[in-house]
């Protein structure tokens, strides 16, 4: 096995075959993930019988609340665009379930359809988000928790257009409306690298605890401006066979919408994370 670290974020791991690890491929698989947050794999052959068992070898998986699921495996979230349809799943920056009191562990998305060209999907660094920071910032950081939400993007409160555009696909008020928001400490210790990593994003971070969202937003867009600077960003050009496994405590990711026309069929299985603790 071969392990290629990429001066923005992430990983790509070559000769393993993903269906048949065995426990000491495992293992180093493992603690690639624990250091590096994202790994990449090309040339794998997954069926969704694997991708379930290759899940369940990283934890319990999340059964999605909000995605729309496989007909025959609910484990499987599909992140799907058909030709016709103009919005994408995921176009914006984000890390997934950071509206949970325990924030999913990570997400194995497994390329199934993919358009001729386009459909990328970016990513940036957590950790390399919060090292680019004065140690004042970083100071005052870790004295501050968040408020985080999803009852903006899946529930009742959903803007029609984009709840229209998104049909069929997210979406699931009852289940949103009944969520509590999380309040997660702004720089975590990273639960499995012990490493410090900012913990908001644009998607469902509302605020700071104690703090009004007008007071909130100059210094939240600073921090994703800092996090989403050209040289942070990795972008993943996905091939058939292709699986991008990231943590979602590590970093965020985007997936470009860039190929309008054609058909894009992603699927997704989110292991269960745990409650984050601060950093100091
Ligand atoms: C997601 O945000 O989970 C989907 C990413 C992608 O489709 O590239």
């Amino acid at each position: 096995m071969n392990i290629e670290i990429f001066p923005d974020v992430g990983a790509e791991v070559t000769g393993v075959d993903l269906r048949k690890l065995s426990t000491a491929e495992f293992e180093q698989v493992r603690t690639a993930f624990d250091q590096n947050g994202l790994l990449f794999f090309r040339d794998q052959h997954l069926s969704e019988d694997d991708h379930i068992a290759l899940a369940e070898r990283f934890g319990r998986i999340n059964v999605n609340r909000f995605f729309a699921a496989h007909a025959d495996y609910p484990q499987i979230a599909l992140v799907t665009k058909e030709p016709e349809q103009k919005a994408n799943i995921g176009g914006g920056w984000h890390t997934d379930h950071s509206y949970d009191h325990e924030p999913a562990l990570g997400s194995i998305l497994v390329a199934r359809e993919l358009p001729p060209a386009g459909g990328d999907t970016a990513f940036v660094s957590m950790y390399a988000a919060y090292d680019a920071l004065s140690s004042g910032l970083k100071q005052t950081l870790e004295r501050l928790r968040a408020v985080h939400s999803a009852r903006h993007i899946f529930g009742a409160a959903l803007d029609e257009e984009y709840a229209a555009a998104m049909k069929g696909r997210i979406g699931n008020p009852t289940a949103a409306d009944q969520l509590s928001d999380p309040i997660h400490p702004v720089v975590i210790r990273h639960p499995l690298s012990g490493k410090k990593a900012l913990y908001v994003n644009p998607a469902f971070t509302l605020r700071f605890d104690g703090w009004t969202k007008e007071e909130s937003q100059p210094l939240l867009d600073y921090l994703y401006s800092v996090a989403t600077a050209d040289e942070r960003v990795h972008r993943f050009k996905w091939r058939p066979g292709s699986i991008a496994f990231w943590d979602n405590r590590a970093t965020w990711h985007f997936a470009q919408n860039d190929y309008q026309g054609h058909l894009r069929i992603m699927h997704r299985i989110t292991v269960d994370g745990c409650a984050l603790a601060a950093a100091s």
